[in-house]
């Protein structure tokens, strides 16, 4: 009878809520792919894509995780077929115009990092209205990674140290992990603790290489059209039971534990 039970419980019942990720940053992979199967185009499968979308970002509020980021087209996504970019940005365009009152009623704040100024002008005015129209909401905040790239935003915030350097407003000796964090287009938020790619590549594809530094990387071949809401408690289910370790020794970390029990 147990067992029997055992069969219908959700992952979501495993998983500690007290020890959540703050921050869940997310590559999206295998939408081609996805499509492939059905003997249909790339764009099919973002489309379908945006489902995963909704429901990861659910999931990650109904759970209680504060940030969610998800890498939604990198600087080196320019380079695709010129239909599936701009069909891409199209949809971008219509799912932040559709998903805005979904946002707000849900407490959800909108934000965006990576080279914004870059994106065709509809796709950014469309981003910028549902950034503002979400900037009081206090329950999650879902950042879109949009024309970013990590060594670019590295590039970016070194430029913006030197000339501080250049100024005079800054010394080369004051210049710590914070002045970096602080230059950053993440600048404020938390790093993420957990790392999810799907379609079983095992890269970085150039993702916040600054912030990941110390995540728990999880890589599963389920790709994303497919990814939902068991998928994403499978995830942190399998963060939860890792030990991190930050550099310590395991036992290091069992008597911190024992000590704060
Ligand atoms: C990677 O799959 C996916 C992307 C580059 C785009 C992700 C975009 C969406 C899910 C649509 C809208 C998103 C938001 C946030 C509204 P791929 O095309 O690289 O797949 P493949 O590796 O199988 O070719």
């Amino acid at each position: 009878m147990i067992d029997r039970f055992r069969i219908f419980m959700s992952l979501k019942d495993k998983i500690a809520l007290d020890q959540l990720p703050e921050h869940i940053a997310v590559i999206m992979d295998g939408n081609g792919r996805w499509a492939k199967q059905y003997n249909k185009n790339r764009v099919f499968g973002h489309t379908n894509g945006v489902k995963a979308v909704r429901e990861t970002t659910e999931a990650c509020a109904e759970l209680g995780v504060k940030h969610l980021t998800l890498y939604a087209f990198s600087t080196e996504n320019w380079s695709r077929p010129q239909d599936e970019v701009s069909a891409l940005m199209k949809l971008l365009l219509k799912t932040i115009r559709l998903e805005i009152k979904t946002l707000n009623k849900n407490d959800i704040r909108l934000r965006a990092v990576g080279n914004i100024k870059g994106l065709p002008a509809s796709t950014r005015k469309e981003l910028e209205f549902a950034i503002e129209a979400t900037k009081e909401n206090k329950r999650m905040e879902l950042i879109l990674a949009l024309n970013y790239s990590g060594k670019s935003e590295l590039v970016n915030a070194m430029q913006l140290i030197a000339s501080e350097v250049k100024s005079g407003t800054l010394s080369p000796d004051q210049i710590d992990e914070k002045t970096i964090s602080d230059k950053l287009y993440t600048a404020g938020i938390p790093d993420p603790e957990l790392m999810i790619r799907t379609s079983g590549e095992n890269r970085l594809s150039n993702f916040l290489l600054w912030q990941l530094a110390y995540a728990e990387f999880y890589f599963t071949s389920v790709l994303w059209p497919d990814f939902g809401k068991e998928e994403l408690y499978k995830a942190i289910v399998e963060y939860q039971q890792r030990e991190r370790r930050f550099g310590k020794t395991s036992e290091q970390i069992s008597l911190t534990k024992a000590t704060n029990a």
